[in-house]
């Protein structure tokens, strides 16, 4: 029997010898944004359970700061959890009732949102056809390449994080729900997601990495309270849909949709941090999706989407909702950043503390490539 040994990569180290940037956890406990959270954390502070008898939101169940707070953490929970917050809360009857409560509350807003759900044949077609419009939709992206200054760039990263740091986690919670093709699709898609078993590859990974080089705190949940509740709740849409056997349906097509948005709004952030003279360890979170989603893309909208949907054709309208409630959330998430931006104001909840220059940045700025050029 022979053996062969495989060729490794040559190390990638960063500029001052690391190997990788690791984001722990769990999260800290945020700063409260109304009643409903202030009472949640409260509870949660104690011994796990009992009746939840604290007050639920009053206000929008998606873009209220204090709904979409409540829902988050409580999601938090079946992640990396919260900071001195006991682990036995995550399957607390109690407090899953009321998250049961939320959950109804955001899932008819989210419902309102996306409008009716057109009876899909050709669900890969669909997909396509939604993907295709949106070269007319505004753009976070776009903005950032065309105006975009560090504060901006740094913003973006702080908006990112909360989605990035757990980049692909909720989506594998729809792993044992599939069989066969989509399920296979699925893992290929996810492998890729973390590195192949390579730590520092891991796109969580590459994405604390870039916030390190653009000057920002890359721990699990470190700027929480700085992110408005649409972008949270943007979080919670998929956090829903994976932890929900009854949802598989739409964390496919969320899924598929973002597969096949990515490489063009990857490409265009690359060349953004390049023209602000961002090096390559700041911008390998962007490029490695240029050219992973280039086959994601592909994957996505036709093995998984497309094999959950010959395989059982009744899932067609969880699929086209699922990628139709990621475009709902991720345009009013939009419109909110760049009407701030636009007036001269922050995106976040409070500014970030001003820098002249970050980490990634090299002393010469770089010729402006696009990305997209290169084979
Ligand atoms: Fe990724
Ligand atoms: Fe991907």
């Amino acid at each position: 029997m022979s053996t062969t040994t495989p060729a490794s990569a040559p190390e990638r180290r960063l500029p001052d010898g690391r190997p990788t940037v690791m984001s722990g956890g769990p999260s800290p406990v945020p700063e409260p944004r109304g009643v409903a959270t202030a009472a949640l954390l409260d509870h949660l502070a104690g011994r796990p359970g009992g009746t939840y008898a604290g007050p639920l939101p009053q206000d929008d169940p998606v873009t209220g700061e204090d709904a979409a707070l409540a829902l988050y953490l409580c999601y938090e929970l079946h992640y990396r959890g919260i900071e001195g917050v006991d682990d036995g809360w995550e399957w607390d009857p109690g407090l899953l009732a009321m998250r049961a409560e939320l959950e109804r509350r955001f899932l008819a807003r989210v419902r309102e949102l996306v409008g009716e759900v057109p009876d899909v044949g050709d669900i890969t077609a669909f997909l396509k056809s939604q993907f295709a419009g949106h070269g007319e939709a505004r753009s976070v992206s776009a903005w950032c390449e065309q105006h975009g200054e560090l504060v901006h760039l740094r913003e973006q990263a702080v908006l990112r994080s909360p989605y990035q740091l757990k980049e692909a986690d909720a989506h594998t919670w729809a792993i044992p729900r599939l069989h066969g093709i989509p399920k296979a699709a699925l893992v290929e898609i996810q492998a890729d997601e973390y590195g192949q078993g390579v730590a520092k590859d891991v796109h969580a990974e590459l994405f604390a990495l870039t916030m390190e080089r653009l000057g920002l705190e890359p721990a699990y949940g470190a700027h929480l309270d700085l992110v408005g509740a649409t972008t949270l709740s943007g979080v919670s849409l998929v956090s829903l849909f994976g932890l929900h056997r009854r949802w598989r349906g739409a964390a496919v097509g969320h899924l598929a949709l973002f597969e096949m948005a990515s490489p063009p709004i990857m490409a265009t952030l690359s060349a953004a941090l390049r023209r602000l003279g961002f090096d390559e360890w700041t911008r390998l979170f962007y490029d490695t999706h240029v050219v992973a989603d280039a086959h994601h893309q592909t994957v996505a909208a036709e093995a998984l989407a497309g094999g959950l949907v010959q395989q059982d054709p009744r899932l067609a309208r969880d699929v086209a909702f699922g990628a139709l409630a990621l475009e709902a959330l991720e345009a009013l998430a939009t419109d909110e950043t760049l009407d701030a931006w636009e007036a001269g104001r922050s995106a976040l909840r409070q500014p970030l503390p001003t820098i002249d220059a970050a980490p990634g940045q090299e002393a010469e700025p770089v010729p402006a490539e696009d990305p997209r050029d290169r084979s």
